[in-house]
């Protein structure tokens, strides 16, 4: 089985936007690829979001579901619901026999808790074990943002795939942004996804999908490529 985990730089950046674009190019193609987020917090409104867009509920799936819109880590006290990571990793393994491709989506960045004896989110993506990428805001902030976050991957042995950054405004240093980013860590930027302020329905998000489905098209290729892992 194939797949692809999708981390980011924080949360907000649009780690969901860009899963349900990957998963709305592989539907197009004809691909069984289902969508699993181990662990929401804040509610189903990404389970829901990618539902939305494919058409189709029963290809979403999650594991730890939980209201409180706060770090997993806090959300897990407050509603007494510790996170463990056997649960995820049965669901996945689980999942894994039902599709041919599966897109995983983190929660928050990389250095999230989801417990308080130090279990960081990075520790779920090196358990899952798939092709990791990472999404980050292209404009001001995001050099910074990104090249820490793929330190800290690659401090667990996690190489990241490919570099997408969201929200494009056209402004002159996103340019620079993606050159400086791809030089210094050496990982490709896939594109920048530019910010479509009315992208707020699932039709018009969809058109935005299509509209630069060269971007969906170059993570997943990305996605192909031999693992080889860069030491720090
Ligand atoms: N390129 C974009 N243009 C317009 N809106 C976007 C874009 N990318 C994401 N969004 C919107 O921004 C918000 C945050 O994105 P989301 O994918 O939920 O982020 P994350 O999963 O990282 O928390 C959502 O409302 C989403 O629809
Ligand atoms: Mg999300």
């Amino acid at each position: 089985m194939k797949g692809v985990f999708i981390t980011g730089t924080g949360t907000d950046v649009g780690k969901t936007f860009i899963a349900a674009g990957i998963l709305y190019h592989l539907q197009k193609k004809h691909i069984r690829a289902g969508y699993f987020k181990p662990i929401a917090t804040g509610g189903n409104g990404d389970m829901l979001y990618v539902a939305q867009i494919l058409g189709d509920a029963s290809l979403v799936h999650n594991c730890y579901l939980f209201k409180n819109p706060v770090s997993p880590h806090l959300a897990a006290k407050k509603e007494k619901k510790p996170i463990l990571l056997e649960p995820i990793l049965a669901y996945f393994e689980t999942l894994t026999k039902q599709y041919d491709f599966l897109v995983v989506e983190g929660s928050g960045g990389v250095a999230v808790p989801i417990d308080d004896a130090g279990t960081l989110m990075v520790d779920v993506i090196q358990k899952i074990n798939l092709p990791t990428i990472l999404v980050g805001m292209a404009g001001l902030g995001t050099i910074n943002h990104s090249l820490l976050s793929i330190h800290f991957l690659k401090s667990h042995t996690i190489n990241v795939r490919c570099i997408v950054l969201n929200m494009g405004k056209k402004t002159e240093i996103e340019e620079e942004n993606q050159q400086i980013i791809q030089h210094l860590s050496k990982i490709p930027v896939s594109g920048i996804l530019p910010f479509y302020p009315d992208a707020n329905t699932p039709l018009k998000a969809q058109q935005v999908m299509q509209e630069n489905a060269g971007i969906f098209e170059n993570i997943v290729s990305s996605l192909e490529r031999e693992e080889i892992y860069v030491p720090l």
